[in-house]
């Protein structure tokens, strides 16, 4: 049987050393606040943003809500993120995206100092990752890492094959996995012989946002297999990108679907909240 690497209890552990180390904090005479911006009330950002809010709470760091309406224009949004970027006391800021059409989401994104970039967003911030300078890393590839970490699973000198090559993900996944001396291949839905080269990985990040797509036929006989896709199915059922009953007896490792990869971002998120203090 497989390892199950159970994302929620490394979650809650993370959750729990911020939570001290706030303590502290206040202790000291520090706080921590976090801006969260919503604009337009999409149902599924309400549903992070407010766990969002949640986890701000368990561990101690201030929130500050802002829920905007729909009609906001891109001017009225700018005008708050500076306003946000001179606060002494807010540390970091977040806009929840999508934001929306009538909305330049790379100018928001720039828009946001890069001290304070705490989803890790921002072109310098991606910068700094790319030439191993300190700055904010985008918290799903980050929760990743402390996932893989925290099962006692190297990264160095292992063939790492990431699917997908998005800004939030799969970018910021192959260049952390690259910082930790693993060897990297990104591949993608252009990808030739995608089943060729997943077959190669000793761990396989997948993050291509189709339901079931990674069968066993993509999986070397004992990887690791991490799974960032969460879908809803016909009977309402959540499953991720990869087919874990068909992939599962086939790894060493594998995150389930839900209480993976999940509930890492939210921590990983409030880790750099507390880290925009201490930068
Ligand atoms: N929308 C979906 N995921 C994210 C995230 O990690 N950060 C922000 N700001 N918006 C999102």
């Amino acid at each position: 049987m497989a390892q199950l690497i159970d994302g929620k209890l490394i979650s809650t552990q993370i959750k729990d050393e911020l939570k001290e180390k706030v303590a502290k904090m206040k202790a000291e005479g520090t706080e921590v606040c976090l801006a969260v911006i919503q604009v337009g009330n999409d149902p599924a950002s309400s549903v992070y943003v407010n766990n969002k809010k949640k986890a701000c709470e368990y561990i101690g760091i201030n929130s500050l809500a802002y829920e905007l309406p729909e009609s906001t224009t891109e001017e009225e949004l700018l005008d708050l993120i500076g306003e946000l970027n001179e606060r002494a006391d807010v540390n970091g800021i977040l806009v929840q995206l999508p934001v929306p059409k009538h909305i330049d989401e790379d100018k928001i994104i720039k828009a946001i100092s890069p001290k304070k970039d705490v989803d890790g967003f921002h072109p310098q911030s991606v910068g700094a990752l790319c030439i191993g300078q300190p700055g904010f890393v985008s918290c799903t590839p980050a929760g990743i890492i402390q996932l893989l970490k925290r099962s006692g699973i190297e990264i160095e000198g292992k063939e790492c094959v990431v699917v997908g090559r998005s800004n939030i993900v799969g970018k910021p996944m192959s260049l952390l996995l690259l910082r930790e001396n693993g060897t990297v291949t990104v591949a993608h839905s252009r990808t030739k012989d995608l089943k060729e080269i997943c077959k190669r990985a000793d761990i396989l990040v997948v993050a291509i946002g189709k339901p079931k797509f990674i069968t066993e036929e993509y999986v070397k006989e004992g990887a690791v297999v991490i799974d960032v896709g969460i879908h809803r199915n016909a009977d309402n059922k959540l499953c991720g990108d990869v087919d874990f009953e068909a992939v599962e007896p086939h790894c060493s490792a594998i995150t389930p679907v839900p209480g993976g990869v999940g509930p890492m971002t939210i921590a990983m998120l409030m880790n750099n909240c507390v880290e925009s203090v201490e930068m």
